[in-house]
């Protein structure tokens, strides 16, 4: 699902040159979940954004769902994101001024599916916000924001799910009862996950434990 080899990833910023990934290797199996742990600044979010095509490697190889992404324009990681790839943040990313309906069906409506709107009930249903459908974000609570932004990275059907702490700005139990949804709609659709996260308990949940110390990879649990 994911292959990286030997992936650099460096910014000049200020007059200094700063290398935020180096010689990172990872390969994730269709429906294989991985935890990815390590200090805060050690590259963590970058590397989702490299998988997600966000951000460009400097050096080295990326391949997700077969597409190598150095070949891919910018449509190109546009449709691979939009299509193929489900998305989670820690501060949730929907759109303030949209329903939670058309939040969920924006990823349909762009791909053109003429089922976009019945098919982005259905999945604000499995997430138990059918009732909350009209609702803007600024009307939800934080638990059922990241409800509709989890329906909103599945409704797809996407093989690869990358959250980066999409538990973060939530309390525990509010918090648990997120991941649950999202480990059951994962496990659930066969669809592989990197979850960034700081919560070891989370990261135990997972296939593997990989762990991030200056842009470094290393194997906490193989
Ligand atoms: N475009 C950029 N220009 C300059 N520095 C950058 C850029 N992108 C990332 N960095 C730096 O790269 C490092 C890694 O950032 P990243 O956001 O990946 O860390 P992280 O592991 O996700 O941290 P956190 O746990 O706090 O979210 C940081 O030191 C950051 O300042
Ligand atoms: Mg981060």
């Amino acid at each position: 699902m994911i292959a990286m080899s030997s992936v650099e990833y460096a910014v000049d910023h200020s007059g200094r040159h700063l290398e935020i990934l180096r010689g990172v290797n990872l390969e994730v199996a269709p429906g294989e979940f991985v935890a990815l742990t390590g200090p805060s600044g050690s590259g963590k979010s970058t590397l989702l954004a490299l998988i997600a095509g966000v951000e460009r490697a400097t050096s080295g190889r990326i391949r997700v769902d077969g597409l190598d992404l150095a070949t891919l324009a910018e449509e190109g990681l546009a449709r691979l994101r939009r299509e193929r790839l489900g998305i989670v943040f820690q501060d949730f990313h929907l759109i303030p001024t949209l329903t939670a309906l058309e939040n969920v069906a924006l990823p349909l409506e762009l791909a053109g599916r003429p089922q976009a709107m019945s098919q982005a009930r259905t999945l604000l249903e499995q997430v138990g916000l059918g009732d909350r459908a009209e609702h803007r974000p600024l009307e939800l609570s934080g638990g059922e924001q990241q409800r509709v932004a989890i329906a909103r990275a599945f409704v797809a059907r996407p093989a690869l799910i990358l959250a980066d702490e999409p538990t973060g700005n939530l309390d525990q139990e509010t918090g648990n009862r997120v991941m649950d949804l999202l480990f059951g709609l994962a496990r659930s659709w066969h669809a592989a996950m990197v979850l960034v996260t700081h919560n070891p308990d989370l990261a135990a949940r997972t296939d593997r434990h990989l762990r991030l110390e200056a842009g470094i990879l290393h194997t906490v649990k193989p």
